[in-house]
C-alpha cells in the first residue's frame, strides 16, 4: 500500500477520525448483549464504561477510537487489525490512553508506529474519537 511521503524527521505516521450515532451501539447491546461487548471492548473498557448510568456513549468512544486507529493504519477493521487488538485505558485524570495487543502493535510496526495519541468526544447520541500514530 502507498502512504503519503513525510517529511524527514516527523515523528507524526498516521492519522484518523471517527464518529458513531450512539444508538447503533445501544441496539447491539440490546440485540446481542454480552457477545457483542464481548467482541468488541476489553474488560477494562466494559467496566470503565458499564459504571455509568448511560454506558453507552462512554463505548460509542471507545468504538469510534478502534475504528479511528484502523483508518490511521490504512487497515479498517479485519484481519489485520481487529477490535480486541486496541484498547483505552483511562487513566486517574480521565485521559484517556492507547494500548495496543501483540497483533495490534505488529500492525502498528508495519506503519512504523510505535504507540497512538487518543482523544474522545461523547454528546448523548454522538461520539467521536481522534488517533494520532506516532514514530
Ligand atoms: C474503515 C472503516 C472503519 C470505515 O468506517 P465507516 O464507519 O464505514 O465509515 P466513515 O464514514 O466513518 O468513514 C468513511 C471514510 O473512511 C475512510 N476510509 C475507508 N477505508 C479506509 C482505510 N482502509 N484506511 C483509512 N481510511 C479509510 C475514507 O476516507 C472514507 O471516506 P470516503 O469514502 O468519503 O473516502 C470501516 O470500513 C470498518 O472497517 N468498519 C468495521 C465494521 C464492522 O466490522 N462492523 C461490525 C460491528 S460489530
Amino acid at each position: 500500500m502507498d502512504f503519503p511521503e513525510l517529511p524527514p524527521g516527523s515523528n507524526v505516521v498516521g492519522v484518523g477520525i471517527d464518529q458513531i450515532e450512539v444508538s447503533r451501539i445501544r441496539e447491539s447491546m440490546e440485540r446481542h448483549g454480552p457477545a457483542f461487548l464481548n467482541k468488541v471492548f476489553s474488560e477494562r473498557e466494559q467496566d470503565v464504561c458499564m459504571q455509568r448510568a448511560d454506558p453507552a456513549p462512554c463505548l460509542a468512544a471507545r468504538f469510534a477510537a478502534k475504528e479511528a486507529v484502523s483508518k490511521a493504519l490504512g487497515t479498517g477493521i479485519g484481519k489485520e487489525f481487529g477490535w480486541l487488538d486496541f484498547e483505552i485505558e483511562k487513566l486517574a485524570s480521565g485521559q484517556p490512553v492507547a494500548r495496543f495487543s501483540e497483533h495490534g502493535k505488529s500492525a502498528l510496526a508495519t506503519r512504523q508506529a510505535s504507540t497512538a495519541l487518543v482523544s474522545l468526544s461523547h454528546l448523548k447520541e454522538t461520539a467521536s474519537a481522534v488517533v494520532v500514530l506516532i514514530k
